[in-house]
């Protein structure tokens, strides 16, 4: 019997110097996209991909993150006596939606060590890792498309996409070699060797690995092993390559459209594309958008 994942970890805690100064005091995952932070996206692509248990490592300064998934008694009260049924139910929903733990990494150190910060929430049982500026448009959810693939193989699966050549350098990058899988070749990869940003090249391939993960619970005594690496920073790419040495991992180019929203460009045009395809909104900001002399 393969074991079930049943908890995603959320890294929070990185400094997100990319948006400052929108994040000197607000954390990058509460960043809205029209009207939903980041992270809210992340965690409903987990109960959507029936992970029903969420783990946030969060750091300074983000107590946001908290009392968004938190009860807001007057909010809720105050929304109550105005007669605003649909919005105290939106608010309500999100307090409603997850069974959720804290754990602190009180410096950002890398993502691997922010991971294993989860160790002891997450225990001896395989897990899911979301990075919630990865935001992931996707017929079926991304995490839920991993998960096929663990429950086939039974072995840690992360999510991969091409990238171009010049761009290697800001991810971790896959030497892999494809895999018949649902009768294509051209999804699945089992890994060889990874190698955080490396030089355009140096680079054995331009599969980059995307901010999600099914891992097994040896990538901690990993982590636990290994030095800092790129950046001064403990990455997960290193804790992975370390975990390979014991056990096949695999790569899966995942179907969707995935949105760097931890990165300028990549904000505006996840906003843009999330508004677009809104009900409620799409519409008038087509025209909107059509009316701008460009
Ligand atoms: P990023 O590489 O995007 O780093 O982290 P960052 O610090 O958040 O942002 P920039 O690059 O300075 O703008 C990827 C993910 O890993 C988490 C971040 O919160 C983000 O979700 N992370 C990173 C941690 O939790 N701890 C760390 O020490 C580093």
């Amino acid at each position: 019997m393969i074991e079930k994942v049943r908890k995603a970890v959320f890294p929070a805690a990185g400094l997100g110097t990319r948006f400052l100064p929108a994040t000197k005091a607000m954390p990058k995952e509460m960043l809205p996209l029209v009207d939903k932070p980041l992270i809210q996206y992340g965690v409903e692509e987990a109960l959507q991909s029936g992970v029903p248990n969420i783990i946030i490592v969060t750091g300074r300064g983000k107590s946001a993150i908290e009392d968004h998934f938190d009860v807001s008694f007057e909010l809720e009260h105050l929304l109550e006596s105005r007669g605003k049924k649909e919005l105290l139910a939106t608010v309500r929903a999100v307090s409603d939606m997850i069974n959720v733990s804290y754990t602190r990494q009180k410096e950002a150190l890398g993502l691997g060590h922010a991971v294993l910060r989860a160790r002891e929430l997450v225990g001896n049982e395989p897990f899911s890792v979301i990075l919630s500026d990865d935001v992931i448009d996707a017929e079926t959810p991304c995490l839920r498309q991993l998960l096929d693939v663990y429950e086939f193989y039974a072995a840690p699966v992360v999510a991969l996409m091409e990238v171009p050549r010049d761009k290697v350098s800001s991810y971790g990058i896959v030497d892999a070699e494809p895999v018949a899988h649902n009768g294509g070749r051209d999804r699945l990869y089992r890994i060889r060797n990874l190698v955080e940003k490396p030089n355009a090249s140096d680079a054995p391939s331009n599969l980059a690995i995307i901010g999600r993960y099914i891992l097994t619970p040896e990538v901690f005594k990993s982590l636990e092993t290994i030095e800092p690496g790129a950046g001064g920073e403990l990455q997960l790419t290193d804790g992975l390559k370390h975990v390979l040495r014991s056990r096949p991992i695999y790569g899966y180019r995942f179907e969707g459209r995935r949105y760097d929203a931890g990165d300028k460009q990549g904000f505006l045009e996840a906003t843009v594309e999330f508004a677009l395809k809104r009900h409620d909104l799409g519409e008038k900001f087509r025209s909107y958008l059509k009316g701008l002399t460009l």
